[in-house]
């Protein structure tokens, strides 16, 4: 089978996972349900998205005079205010009614603001204008008083959404834990992100899914990453893959009609995937930048192995990464997420062990040399693989689980091929130990390993020797010829091995004390609280192996380019 055959078949098989539709009933009740799949956590949210619509309002009292307005569209089921702080505090609602078409009736209703220049664009970002005759921000507010008769329910508006519990109140609720597993848990629920996050990313997505489906009805963006495989924390990045061979807005095999003859005229693909992809990319962040509402501070970043575009969104105060070429960063979200899903500890210890390394400097928020968070979570996700009871399977027993419907072959040929039905995994953990328990293990283990000679294989769940000299080697698992933590220089992985002794080492005298009063408790940082007592090292600090630096990204530039001269095995993230 020629290459072209092949891909036109992987693109069918990525064709055949896109066109599967979400009905809203099915998403809500997914959603509902409790514990969804991926796929449809992912179809739920996506749905939820498209029934919903964000709009800047003078302030959270401004909610009456919005609901009673925008209630002539359909029924609105959930509102949700946030802020956006700048020098004035920017104010929002995200207003979800109960079906896709009065929301998109909403959207249509919109009107350009005759005041100001600029073209009109067709987005869920709206801003709610004072009623005519009224002037200032004041007046949507105090119209609220006089908005009487249809009063919605109170309860259906969040406020403030987005707000995180400061440093100070977060530390003074672990200190007060009853114990380090408490605090383990109560670090997770408080920086967790939570679901006006999640919702706000799928807006995100669907904003730049919208703006191009005119000219590209098949285009669907894709949320992935941190936003979605439940290891996210409040105000994490969104990543976002953009791609063109789904069937979204086109007609469907499955409406069970013969194919349609009438095949769409394309331009013909002179140069190579790669620079084509770039040019591509190019244009979508020249058009993103110049028309989409929210969208600033976009900057290119092409020449790294995955070519992204990177910009800010004002409007929701989020990162935005967006690739078109990461489908296995895509999967391997799903493998996260699932594994996430197995076991109720696997989250809550991967969210302290990230706050440790984030509070002793070696995670930066900069791709660089350093270890990043998804590295550090595949050593979470390993640790926990090779107990002696272990808590999570290898990724070789999901794939040998794999049934027809879970064949998923990139376009590239990656196979991101494993089984997605946790029931017909049937993996049950016998491990009791308490997280407490497992962090001090973890710290322990990796205070022993040997990254020098040995590589990390969550496929096989077992240590590899490494096949090259790389200082950290973590079997990228599904492009396994790939090292995930190809970034990492020697220093830092040194630098990792003395903060996992010294974590082990405070921890461990933690269980002496662990017979303090609690008066005692209270007043003193304990527990959990003394791995993140890094003041001084909170930012990168010196120390006496190296000198970090933070990248430029024209020295990505120049890595990039030399990694892509000298072979294929380089992984050093989505963005480095
Ligand atoms: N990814 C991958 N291989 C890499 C790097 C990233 O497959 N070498 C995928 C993973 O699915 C990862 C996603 O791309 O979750 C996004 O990468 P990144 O933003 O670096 O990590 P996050 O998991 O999103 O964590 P963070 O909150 O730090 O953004
Ligand atoms: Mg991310």
């Amino acid at each position: 089978m020629n290459n072209l055959m092949r891909r036109a078949q992987n693109v069918q098989l990525w064709r055949k996972y896109c066109v599967k539709q979400y009905t809203t009933e099915a998403a809500s009740a997914s959603l509902s349900r409790g514990k969804p799949n991926y796929d449809e956590f992912i179809g739920g949210r996506q749905v939820q998205a498209q029934r919903s619509i964000v709009v800047q309002v003078s302030s959270e009292k401004s909610y009456s005079e919005l609901y009673n307005y925008c209630s002539r569209f359909g029924s609105i089921v959930g509102a949700h205010h946030y802020c956006v702080r700048h020098d004035d505090d920017l104010h929002y609602i995200l207003l979800e009614y109960s079906t896709v078409n009065e929301a998109s009736a909403a959207i249509d209703s919109g009107a350009a603001n005759g005041d100001l220049s600029g073209v009109p664009v067709r987005s869920p970002f709206l801003w709610f204008k004072a009623a005519p005759g009224r002037r200032g921000p004041k007046l949507a507010a105090n119209t609220n008083n006089n908005n009487n008769s249809q009063l919605p329910l109170s309860d259906l508006l969040s406020v403030d959404g987005t707000r995180q519990l400061d440093q100070a109140s977060l530390l003074s609720q672990l200190r007060g834990a009853a114990g380090i597993e408490q605090q383990v848990q109560l670090l997770h629920e408080h920086t967790q992100l939570n679901d006006l996050g999640v919702r706000m990313r799928f807006l995100a997505a669907l904003q730049v899914q919208q703006a191009i489906s005119g000219m590209f009805p098949a285009a669907q963006a894709h949320p992935f990453g941190s936003s979605v495989n439940g290891f996210g924390r409040m105000g994490c990045d969104l990543d976002l893959i953009l791609r063109f061979d789904g069937e979204t807005g086109l007609r469907k095999e499955s409406d069970g009609e013969p194919p349609s003859r009438l095949i769409y005229h394309t331009k013909e693909n002179l140069s190579n995937g790669r620079s084509q992809t770039q040019r591509h990319m190019e244009c979508f962040g020249d058009m993103l930048h110049l028309f989409l509402p929210g969208v600033c501070h976009v900057r290119r970043i092409l020449q790294a192995r995955v070519p992204i575009i990177k910009y800010h969104h004002e409007h929701l105060n989020l990162e935005v990464d967006l690739s078109m070429s990461n489908l296995s960063g895509f999967y391997m979200s799903e493998l996260l997420y699932m594994f996430g899903e197995i076991d109720p500890r696997v989250r809550p210890l991967t969210f302290s062990i990230r706050r440790w390394a984030q509070a002793c400097g070696l995670t930066n928020p900069s791709p660089g040399r350093w270890i990043s968070n998804f590295s550090l979570t595949c050593l979470v996700m390993y640790f926990l693989q090779q107990l002696r009871q272990p808590i999570l399977p290898t990724i070789g027993a999901l794939v040998k689980a794999a049934e027809a419907k879970d064949v998923r072959v990139t376009e590239d040929g990656i196979n991101c091929t494993f089984g997605r039905d946790l029931e017909r995994v049937g993996f049950q953990s016998r491990n009791t130990s308490s997280l407490s328990e497992l962090l001090l293990q973890f710290f322990e283990f990796y205070s022993q390993f040997d990254f020098h000679n040995r590589a990390i294989s969550l496929n096989e769940g077992r240590q590899l020797a490494k096949p090259d000299h790389s200082a950290m080697y973590i079997v990228n698992p599904l492009e396994q010829l790939l090292n995930v933590s190809k970034n990492v220089s020697l220093e830092e992985c040194e630098r990792l091995r003395i903060e996992v002794r010294n974590a082990a080492w405070i921890l461990e005298s933690e269980v002496e004390n662990s017979t303090l009063p609690e008066s005692e408790r209270q007043d003193e940082a304990w527990g959990l609280l003394n791995l993140f007592k890094h003041p001084e090292k909170a930012v990168i600090r010196p120390n006496m192996f190296f000198k970090p630096r933070m990248v430029e990204v024209s020295d990505l530039f120049e890595e990039q380019q030399q990694q892509s001269t000298t072979g294929p095995a380089s992984d050093g993230g989505a963005t480095a």
